[in-house]
């Protein structure tokens, strides 16, 4: 693995490999910490606004024993990409650091970083894809379900924006018997590419636009819903669904199973209500706590392969 960009690049050994490993790191942090990357600096590059991702992979390289150097500000630091730069940006933090995490809003911008960068760049988001934020949905589907042939899912919320929800989709097509129910307004679906990739891998999917039988059969049925929130502009078109139908409030958690779990990569707005936080199915804090796992199971895999 010389860099994280995408979940194709993933296959089943390689997930499962870093599955152990983020396995070793939860003892680890129970252990106070280690002196692993003791000596190595980590360079946090976002080009657009995060808390929890950013803070997650802050936290593993400390936790590892590594240095954080940063950038602030990502506001007027994203003029750099767009006066022309960014190559030579990324090869300027070449010679201060051993590894780079970039988030940036152009999905092509990590893949142009990766072409000059002769440090390992981690994707952490903001394009298409955010594979590490999938990585570790998936690590919870495996811990929670015992194992991921065979899950049954409900792909809840702006299908059409969430990077989140794109990688997962590609990280579950490497496994068999995976049923996705994708549920969105008409006018926030899965994109094409991806339901073509789906279809070419086997996966059984069935798409839903709003409320009804099929949407209540879908909660009755799977075994993870992963909900994202709508745009915070989201206007319902004439007869169209509201806010309100996607979002997971006490009357929908009593549609889903009672040994369903219930994801949401977060920021979450109002797409699932606080009383729902208290109910076991709830996984939402157990992904950043599992999150934290992956993020150094990858930065030690990624630094000590340097
Ligand atoms: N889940 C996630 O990517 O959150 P941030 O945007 O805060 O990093």
């Amino acid at each position: 693995m010389d860099h994280v960009l995408r979940a194709q690049q993933f296959d089943k050994k390689l997930i499962a490999q870093v599955f152990d490993a983020a396995d070793e790191m939860e003892k680890v942090v129970a252990r106070g910490g280690s002196e692993e990357l003791r000596g190595r600096i980590m360079a946090s590059l976002f080009y657009a606004v995060s808390t929890r991702t950013r803070l997650s992979f802050e936290s593993a390289m400390h936790r590892l024993g590594g240095n954080v150097i940063s950038t602030e500000n990502p506001q007027s630091f994203s003029d750099f990409a767009s006066s022309g730069h960014f190559e030579d940006t990324i090869s300027m933090v070449n010679q201060y650091a051993d590894l780079i995490v970039l988030r940036h809003p152009d999905s092509g911008l990590v893949y142009r970083a990766a072409d000059v960068s002769s440090i390992p760049v981690v994707n952490a988001g903001g394009g298409d894809q955010h594979p590490t934020q999938a990585l570790l949905d998936l690590y919870t589907i495996y811990r929670a379900i015992d194992g991921i042939d065979g899950v049954s899912v409900v792909l809840m919320g702006d299908l059409s924006h969430s990077g989140a929800s794109r990688s997962l989709c590609y990280f579950l097509a490497k496994y068999s018997g995976i049923k996705l129910w994708l549920v969105s307004p008409n006018e926030l679906p899965l994109g094409e590419d991806l339901l073509e990739y789906l279809g070419r891998h086997e996966v059984r999917f069935q798409e839903i636009h709003g409320p009804g039988p099929e949407l209540d059969d879908a909660l009755k049925r799977a075994d993870v819903v992963y909900q994202t929130d709508l745009p915070q502009e989201y206007a319902p078109a004439e007869n169209g669904p509201t806010r309100q139908a996607f979002r997971i409030d006490p009357d929908m958690l009593r549609l889903i199973r009672e040994r369903a779990i219930i994801m949401h990569p977060f920021p979450r707005v109002d797409s699932i209500a606080p009383e729902v936080d208290s109910d076991p199915r709830a996984h939402y804090f157990q992904q950043i706590s599992n999150g934290l796992s992956i993020r150094m199971a990858l930065l030690q895999m990624l630094l000590s392969s340097q």
